[in-house]
């Protein structure tokens, strides 16, 4: 073998503002996989990722929840972690953007791309919104397509023609963040200029960096010339200010990818072995990859390379792309259910199992990945629980029983060892080539043939036999070490269900290098099932529960629950200002017969009555407590069908449920039936 590599390996940053996802999910599994797989290997390698936490979107969301930049992160942050942890995704460190070593390099990097000359500066004329007092991204205006005449369309697309266009063509233009008429304003910008680095990158592109199909695709940007990058922001942004330029900020992509660096900055100081240069500096001997989605390929390929090159650090070893997951053959969708949250999932499902799916169907490529949920129900029961755990359940009893758990030196079937031992090096290669589907196509076959062999001896039926006591032992022993040989296949994979058979087998952690040798004279400990199989119905109760997830989340659904996300899907005015919200005088509350959580409220709204079922019972005990109280009311909320009645419209409460349930109320002096804006 040769020395161990020194590997550093990053996932994309996700943005703070938004639920880790399935789709995300494809990125942080594979990147994992690889990873585990160095690591079982013996290399050095670290594996790095942080929250991409800048950018007015952040900003803006926090300004709506009422909550700062850096609560909104924080909040945000933890549970993108513990969604990783969960799911098994073992990052050596899970920084932010918005970290001391992310503000210390970012302003270092910018201040030697200056002084090389790389940074120029020009006035940029952008609408500007005169009431918020900012300047507008082009997704924050809206208004009619110059093309077809369709209102309320973004301002550098419309999705009804498809026409694309300058957010100065847009008719009648509107902020989405105030409403009001933006109006055209002069700001200098900072600019990166990446033509200078065009020689640099049309040879690194082609250099074996990047899939042939990417490469390709960069190729017609580099062929047309390269434009300078727009690095700056004015104030008010949520990121760090531009060290020689108050007032300025660096846009958001400036300062994510150096965020992989600060990530792994902020690892070295409590990791000894880890020497930040050693993995940084021009001509490192380090290898450092980035896994990325297809869709942030100029982003990683063409600006953090020259980023890199102009402020004297090394370039990436490689960027490896990887498609979309679609589920069922199409984009993952809100109202079909198929938008999955990471957290969703777990509520229902076992990680291990899109661990494996995934794994058996990402390749080199960059084409999109099906999650196809018959499919992956099929398979990951009958490869994973079929062939696989089958191996040590159907041996493990006989052991125990016949030879208390001594599991006997003995080779009966070395030509069957033989072939486990010659595809260990094409697993590898599979793995450390990314073809992961590969790998598990070629792991799966050697289950085959195991369980081919256990069933053509038939230590069940030996075992009835007199005098066959020894080779039930010998069928079995060998029977163990070959699923013992297919959990260090699949321990990238599936590392709780390598940990659990670890456990039965009594040994230390495998690494793959364990592959070369059998147990004998082995004492094993009791066999405990490894792995059940996925029931059908979970899924569909994962479904639904997405699409209440959605419910919850963009509209009211006025059954009483309160939801449980305190993130909620950002909204533009428009669609704040279609709620109908009144003040609302609680003139009657009562029990409702039968209904353990609701109560009814009737309602004065000013020049209407209004009655409403509301799941707060377990907050208010004694509801004519309620009665004369003024709460707000959405009004405008479409009449719901219950069993008790027809619930119309909703009264808010904040909290997490049960006693903590607290209903909203206006200052004194509102009046039933005022709107409230
Ligand atoms: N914040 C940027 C990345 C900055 S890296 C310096 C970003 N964040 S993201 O949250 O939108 O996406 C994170 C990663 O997840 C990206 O690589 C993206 O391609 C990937 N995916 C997001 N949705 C995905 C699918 N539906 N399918 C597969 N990957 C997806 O981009
Ligand atoms: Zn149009």
């Amino acid at each position: 073998m040769s020395e161990a590599r020194k590997i550093l390996v990053t996932s994309a940053l996700p943005y703070a503002n938004g639920s880790i996802h399935l789709g995300h999910m494809l990125e942080y599994i594979q990147t994992d996989i690889w990873v585990r797989f160095q690591k079982m290997r013996g290399n050095q390698a670290a594996y790095v990722c942080a929250d991409d936490a800048h950018g007015s979107a952040i900003m803006l969301r926090a300004e709506r929840e009422g909550i700062t930049s850096e609560q909104l992160i924080d909040g945000v942050r933890a549970e993108h972690m513990a969604d990783f942890a969960d799911f098994m995704v073992n990052f050596d460190n899970y920084h932010s953007t918005h970290s001391e070593e992310n503000r210390e390099l970012s302003s270092a990097i910018y201040l030697k791309l200056r002084d090389a000359g790389h940074i120029a500066t020009r006035p940029v004329t952008q609408y500007f919104d005169p009431e918020k007092q900012m300047f507008l991204a082009d997704r924050f205006i809206k208004g009619t397509c110059p093309k077809c005449g369709t209102a309320d369309q973004y301002g550098d697309n419309c999705e009804a023609c498809g026409a694309t266009y300058a957010p100065t063509e847009l008719k009648d233009p509107k902020s989405a963040i105030s409403g009001a008429t933006p109006v055209l304003k002069e700001s200098l910008h900072y600019f990166f200029k990446l033509p200078d680095f065009q020689d640099m990158l049309q040879q690194w592109t082609r250099s074996g960096t990047l899939q042939d199909s990417v490469a390709n695709k960069l190729a017609e940007w580099l062929d047309s010339g390269l434009q300078e990058w727009d690095i700056s922001r004015d104030a008010p942004y949520f990121g760090f200010e531009i060290p020689d330029a108050p007032g300025k900020y660096f846009y958001v992509w400036l300062d994510a990818p150096i965020g992989y660096m600060a990530s792994f900055k902020n690892l070295c100081a409590r990791r000894p072995e880890l020497d930040f240069d050693a993995y940084w500096k021009e001509g490192s001997e380090a290898e450092l990859y980035h896994f990325i989605g297809k869709d942030i390929v100029n982003f990683h390929a063409l600006f953090w390379p020259a980023m890199l090159q102009g402020a004297g650090y090394r370039k990436p070893t490689a960027v490896n792309v990887h498609g979309y997951l679609t589920v069922n053959g199409q984009k993952m969708s809100k109202s079909r259910g198929t938008f999955v949250k990471a957290r969703t999932y777990l509520d229902h499902l076992d990680p291990e199992y899109l661990r494996y799916y995934y794994a058996s169907k990402l390749g080199r490529g960059v084409d999109d990945l099906d999650l196809n949920l018959e499919d992956f129900v099929q398979k990951v029961n009958s490869d994973l629980v079929g062939k696989v755990v089958n191996i040590a359940s159907r041996c493990a009893g006989f052991i125990h029983k016949g030879n208390n758990g001594l599991l006997v030196d003995a080779n009966p079937a070395p030509e069957l060892v033989e072939a486990f031992r010659t595809a260990a090096p094409s697993i590898a290669a599979a793995y450390e080539a990314r073809d992961f589907g590969r790998a598990m196509r070629e792991i799966m076959a050697l289950a085959d043939q195991a369980n081919a062999w256990i069933a053509d001896k038939a230590p069940w039926s030996l075992n009835k036999q007199e005098g066959k006591q020894d080779e039930v032992q010998a069928i079995c022993a060998l029977g163990v070490n070959l699923f013992r040989q297919l959990v260090i296949f699949l321990k990238p994979v599936l590392p709780k269900l390598a940990e659990a058979a670890e456990a039965f087998l009594n040994v230390a952690p495998l690494k793959w290098a364990d592959h070369e040798q059998l147990l004998a004279n082995h004492q094993l400990n009791p066999f405990n099932p490894l792995m059940t199989r996925i029931e059908p119905a979970k899924i569909e109760a994962m479904i639904e529960a997405s699409k209440e997830d959605l419910a919850a989340a963009n509209q009211p659904t006025g059954n009483g629950e309160l939801t449980k996300d305190p993130l909620a899907a950002e909204i533009n005015f428009d669609a704040f200002a279609a709620v109908d919200l009144r003040i609302a005088l609680i003139e009657k509350c009562e029990f409702v017969e039968g209904a353990d959580k609701l109560l009814r409220l009737s309602l004065d709204i000013g020049d209407e009555k209004r009655n409403v079922f509301s799941g707060i019972k377990s907050a208010y005990p004694d509801p004519s407590k309620l009665e004369g109280r003024l709460t707000l009311y959405v009004a405008n909320l479409a009449p719901r069908k219950m069993k008790f009645g027809i619930s119309e419209g909703m009264v808010l409460a904040a909290g997490p449920g049960g006693e903590e349930i607290y209903l909203l109320s206006p200052d004194s002096g509102a009046k039933p039936g005022q709107r409230v804006k």
